[in-house]
């Protein structure tokens, strides 16, 4: 396949590096070419199969909108964007777009995810509280993984009310611990990635399967059927 990359950041230069190895061609461009979403016309992306973004949240939403008023299918990586994913969704269905998008590409976070749910349903009296750890040059905090984790337990436990405690240190690639406390035990579930791989591979993955596709998904509703 063809992949357009946007973003030759940390995890952006990755994606690229990845979707090479598992055989795909892959264009990459940076913000110097693609200010205000400049690089993405119509013919341009009528080229490739899928466009990959891991930029910021402003050019996201720039970029966004020009792929998906082409028509185009995009994976957005990037986060920090969500007040606008009702509009995103709203364009993406009006033009027989497709959006994929996630706080967190890695497999073994979708994971987590599921099974802080089990969790919030199995102990819905206990406490719960969220640690998350990223290197010092994470732009958000909370993260958006962290966000979505307190949405998870918030949605599953009524009235639940989840702290985010945010460190920042070092080259660390991202840590999340899920805390749930009684007054007699605590249960813990901790996800360390150990590179930026996992998102990287999650991401490319992602965009083999959006490809020929139409519509809008959260990786969450996607992750398990891919190839
Ligand atoms: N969902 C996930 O699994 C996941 C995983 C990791 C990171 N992220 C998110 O992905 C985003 C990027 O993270 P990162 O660590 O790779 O950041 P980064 O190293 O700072 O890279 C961001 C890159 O975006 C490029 N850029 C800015 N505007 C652009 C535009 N209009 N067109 C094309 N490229 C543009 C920048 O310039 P150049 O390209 O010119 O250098 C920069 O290198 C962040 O929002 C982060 O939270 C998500």
């Amino acid at each position: 396949m063809l992949f357009l990359v946007l973003g030759r950041g940390k995890t952006g230069s990755l994606v690229a590096q990845v979707a090479s190895e598992r055989g795909h061609s892959v264009r990459v461009v940076g913000e110097e070419e693609n200010r205000n979403a400049a690089a993405l016309t119509a013919p341009v992306l009528a080229g490739f199969d899928a466009v990959i973004d891991f930029t910021t949240p402003e050019a996201a939403v720039q970029n966004m909108r020009a792929c998906l008023a082409n028509a185009a299918r995009v994976v957005v990586g990037t986060t920090g964007w969500y007040q606008h994913l009702q509009a995103m969704k709203d364009l993406c269905l009006r033009k027989d777009a497709a959006l994929l998008y996630s706080t967190n590409f890695s497999v073994g976070v979708q994971a987590l995810f599921r099974l802080a749910r089990d969790l919030a349903a199995a102990v819905p009296g206990y406490r719960f509280s969220i640690t998350e750890t990223h290197h010092a040059t994470k732009v958000d905090a909370p993260s958006g993984t962290a966000l979505s984790l307190k949405k998870i337990v918030e949605h599953t436990v009524p009235g639940a009310v989840v702290e985010i405690v945010s460190k920042r240190e070092g080259e660390v690639p991202g840590i999340h611990l899920l805390e749930a406390r009684s007054e007699n035990d605590c249960l813990e579930l901790r996800h360390e990635a150990f590179s930026r791989r996992g998102f990287a591979e999650g991401a490319v993955r992602a965009a083999e399967w959006i490809a020929g596709k139409t519509g809008c998904w959260d990786f969450q509703e996607v992750f398990q059927s891919l190839a």
